[in-house]
């Protein structure tokens, strides 16, 4: 009988499509199917890659001063918590929150410290770890507050610079992920309007500016 048929030919697609669904985790479809969110700048195994590299060269250049690594959140919180994981090395964390008033998607240079320091830099190598270098205005002011405290040294890894930044002494990058054009991007921890930080990868931000 044809219907039988029909249903052993049914579950054998249903168990094709379970398969697609088992595979590796790769990015959730529900991002794909959200409108405000535009092509991929970068991939989950692209980041996994760079991140590696900059856990092994940051090891070897520390090697014997281990380092005390600063988060700037929020949005280095995901590349801080898998850096730190590349990193060889008796390390230690801190954190600081900074906020810079202004539109969502445009930095007004104003940059206030929302949560400061637990750990004294007296003489300690530090270095900050950020999402993302656009003007350069948060990076520059961060600098020369925590410069002030003393610290042996002090050096800045940042995941993303875009290109609109202009090289300036004070914002020296020791270590960069990635170079990228100079468009809002949400995932990995950078939001707009505090959504998108569990966004897998990097992904373009296409719809208007928030007010
Ligand atoms: P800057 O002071 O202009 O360099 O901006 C730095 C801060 O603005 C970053 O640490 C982010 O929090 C935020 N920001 C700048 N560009 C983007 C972006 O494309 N996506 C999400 N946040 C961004
Ligand atoms: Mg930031």
């Amino acid at each position: 009988m044809s219907a039988p048929v029909g249903d052993l030919v049914g579950h054998a697609a249903a168990g094709a499509d379970l398969g697609t669904l088992s595979e590796p985790p790769g990015v959730s479809s529900v991002w794909d199917a959200d409108p405000a969110l535009g092509r991929v700048v970068l991939s989950v195994e692209q980041i996994a890659k760079r991140v590696a590299e900059l856990g092994e060269r940051i090891t070897a250049d520390y090697a014997d001063r281990p380092p005390l690594l600063v988060g700037v959140l929020k949005g280095a919180f995901i590349f801080l918590a898998d850096l730190a994981r590349q990193i060889r090395l008796p390390l230690e964390l801190d954190f600081m929150a900074v906020s810079s008033y202004g539109r969502a998607t445009k930095t007004s240079g104003v940059v206030r410290i929302l949560k400061d320091l637990d750990i004294d830099l007296t003489g300690r190598h530090v270095l900050i770890v950020e999402d993302i270098l656009d003007s350069g205005l948060t990076l520059s002011y961060l600098r020369k507050s925590l410069l002030a405290r003393g610290p042996e040294s002090l050096a800045v890894c940042s995941l993303l610079v875009k290109r609109s930044v202009e090289p300036r002494p004070d914002l020296e990058v020791a270590y960069v992920g990635f170079h990228i054009e100079p468009e809002f991007v949400v995932g990995y921890g950078l939001d707009v309007a505090e959504r998108y930080r569990n966004l897998p990868d990097v992904r373009v931000y296409r719809a208007g500016e928030p007010e």
